[in-house]
């Protein structure tokens, strides 16, 4: 994958940024790059937080050619090299379904993943949030979340940490392209996240809520969970809890 990275001082999103420049037809490996966004957006609508230099605010095109349900899976493929990533970086992740990283149980990282319609065919954007400092997150937040700051009392160098994940996201995304690539990826996924198997979880759908153990994952990347009477549900969106062992749960 050949990378052109476009870096801004501030923008509203990286994503909204990334869109426009698909539209426009960037090719694939176009990166959006900003040090601070002033509408970051997260997964079901939610704000994502983007103080200058508190942050890696990152977005990239992608045109993958791939089958359409396995498009799900390019953010399980991001959520990876995320993970390589960070651990080259000295954390400890862990992916939390569907591409949470999370480092001690609190999240370091989101995925943001959305499709667009161009003359070139459909694109997908990923947008790519990395916690460098949490001093300044509202108390709430402080609670869920956490940063390279906390976790290791320094900030990476942003550049080496993008080129790092750059790097990463061309070998993952390649795997997922290529022969066998959505069983590839799945692997790979399921090997670095404690979520995908025997992880107590409870899961907030649009219409009900379920609790169960997680089994493992489908062929495109949706969570399966079996429930206490022993049905197996198939989770494709919904927000993931992991429950203590003992009665008490904790978000995350
Ligand atoms: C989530 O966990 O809800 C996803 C968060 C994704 C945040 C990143 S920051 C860069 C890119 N631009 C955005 O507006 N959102 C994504």
């Amino acid at each position: 994958m050949n990378f052109t990275i476009l870096h801004f001082d501030s923008l509203a999103s990286t994503n909204t940024e990334a869109v426009n420049q698909a539209k426009r037809g960037a090719s694939e490996g176009l990166c959006v790059v900003a040090r601070q966004q002033t509408k970051g957006r997260g997964r079901f609508g939610r704000e994502w937080i983007s103080q200058k230099d508190a942050g890696v605010y990152f977005s990239i095109v992608l045109r993958p050619k791939i089958a359409v349900k396995y498009l799900s899976l390019l953010t399980f493929a991001c959520a990876v090299a995320v993970f390589e990533t960070l651990s080259k970086f000295g954390l400890n992740p862990d992916i939390k379904w569907a591409n949470d990283i999370h480092v001690g149980d609190k999240k370091i990282c989101g995925i943001l993943a959305e499709t667009c319609e161009t003359n070139a065919g459909l694109a997908v954007v990923v947008g790519i949030g990395i916690n460098l400092k949490s001093a300044n997150f509202p108390p709430k937040l402080k609670e869920i979340a956490t940063s390279f700051e906390q976790e290791t009392g320094k900030t990476p160098d942003a550049e080496i940490l993008l080129q790092t994940l750059t790097g990463f996201l061309s070998v993952y995304c390649e795997i997922l392209y290529g022969e066998n690539g959505a069983e590839k990826i799945s692997q790979e996924w399921t090997r670095r996240s404690t979520y995908a198997c025997g992880k107590s979880v409870r899961v907030r759908l649009r219409n009900e809520t379920i609790s169960g153990k997680t089994c493992g994952i489908e062929a495109d990347g949706a969570l399966r969970v079996q429930t206490e009477s022993g049905e197996v549900k198939t989770v494709r969106a919904g927000d993931v809890e992991k429950l203590r062992t003992e009665k008490q749960h904790i978000s995350i």
